[in-house]
């Protein structure tokens, strides 16, 4: 998390008195990717990097808000039905609609912010934005009232509705409620979830960063979903998660060899997530690295999310002896995430960084992952 104090400073030279902190965290995803919309389960955690805001209701209908690290403004009135057209700060006039939606009596506000999740490596920095903004705006103007689904649900609605991405719910649940050392597997049907304590001994988990960055704004990310969404009514069913192996065999002949390959990951990607649960509770940490290399194959050759960097990356881990890699979160770029036991940690992170350069040119990021709290005030 950014110093605090960077922001009340900024908030302070720019509007002239105090405003109030809020966070909200990033996330990483041990395995279950692309499953969330397809009402499947996903294993996220919080991670410690995040947004934080300044924010102090102004007594106007205007938002003026100040992305410090894009060094980017607007101003717009809450009651405004186009709003400002920068994608960023649509995430933000997004949330501010979707909550007076639901109800919350939002009226203007003067607002800094800014963060270290990295933008564009499938941390997941617009969901972190969201959820920091709803959190504010709801203890600030609705008394606290909604929980904190609601506030997901707002900041994926904002993703539909304002920017264009037709994203599940695990990103914007993780950031709000991730708990300090726990991962979280959440049943995106259901809605209910359940709390598993990540404590590997003998292992660390470390994300490296491509520097490709990852847009899901107009990426096929959504042509990924409308595949699954025509299967799943082919067979009958509300979602993938209630298609079987037999019923995507017995459709084969009728779908379109892109749709099948889609839905056969989508499906695989459904028992590995079982597989993992199983070997976590057995402690069978090399069996849940197995299920992450098995996921990124179904990633990059079935469900077509991967990169060249990213492939690479992840046959330097296999080269090296990483237990689990893998392409982490929507794709087209961005992070691995990786399960590498402590004793190879060093020879990894030095290896993967001086092959990654000189094959492509560019630096890639080592990013260790520390799982944190969910958004709240600070
Ligand atoms: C993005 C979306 C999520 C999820 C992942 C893939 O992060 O926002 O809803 O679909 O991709 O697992």
């Amino acid at each position: 998390m950014i110093d605090t104090s960077i922001l009340h400073k900024a908030f302070a030279d720019r509007f002239g008195r105090v405003g109030i902190a809020y966070a909200a965290p990033g996330r990483i995803n041990l395995i279950g990717e692309h499953t969330d919309y397809n009402g499947g389960f996903v294993f996220p955690g919080a991670v410690e990097q995040s947004i934080t805001l300044v924010i102090s209701p102004n007594g106007t209908d205007r938002v003026n808000a100040y992305a410090i690290d894009l060094q980017l403004e607007a101003s717009f009135s809450v009651n405004d039905t186009d709003g400002p057209s920068d994608v960023n700060m649509r995430y933000v006039y997004g949330v501010v609609r979707e909550m007076i939606a639901a109800g919350v009596s939002v009226a203007g506000f003067d607002v800094v912010y800014g963060g270290d999740v990295p933008l564009g490596a499938g941390m997941s920095s617009s969901a972190a934005l969201e959820c920091c903004f709803a959190t504010a705006l709801n203890d600030l103007f609705g008394g606290g009232r909604l929980d904190r689904m609601t506030m997901a649900k707002i900041g994926q609605a904002t993703e539909h509705k304002y920017v264009g991405v037709m994203c599940g719910i695990m990103d914007q649940f993780a950031s709000m409620y991730g708990r300090k050392g726990s991962l979280m597997r959440l049943d995106c049907r259901s809605g209910e979830y359940e709390y598993f304590p990540w404590n590997p001994e003998g292992y660390k988990l470390v994300l490296v960063n491509s520097s490709v960055k990852h847009e899901l704004v107009g990426s096929p990310y959504n042509d990924r979903r409308r595949s699954c969404e025509r299967v799943a009514q082919m067979a009958g069913v509300e979602t993938l998660r209630d298609c079987t192996w037999r019923q995507l065999e017995e459709l084969r002949p009728r779908l379109a060899d892109e749709d099948y390959r889609r839905a056969r990951y989508v499906l695989g990607e459904k028992d590995r997530v079982l597989a993992v649960c199983e070997a976590l509770q057995r402690g069978d940490y090399e069996e849940v690295g197995c299920q992450m290399y098995l996921t990124h194959d179904g990633l990059a050759k079935d469900y077509e999310v991967s990169c060249d960097e990213i492939d690479f990356l992840v046959d330097e881990a296999r080269r090296v002896g990483v237990t689990g890699s893998r392409i982490m979160g929507g794709g087209f770029g961005g992070c691995t995430i990786n399960l590498v036991k402590e004793g190879l940690y060093d020879r990894f992170c030095s290896e993967v960084k001086n092959s990654y350069k000189n094959r492509f040119g560019i630096d890639c990021q080592i990013i260790p992952v520390l799982v944190g709290n969910g958004a709240r005030r600070l």
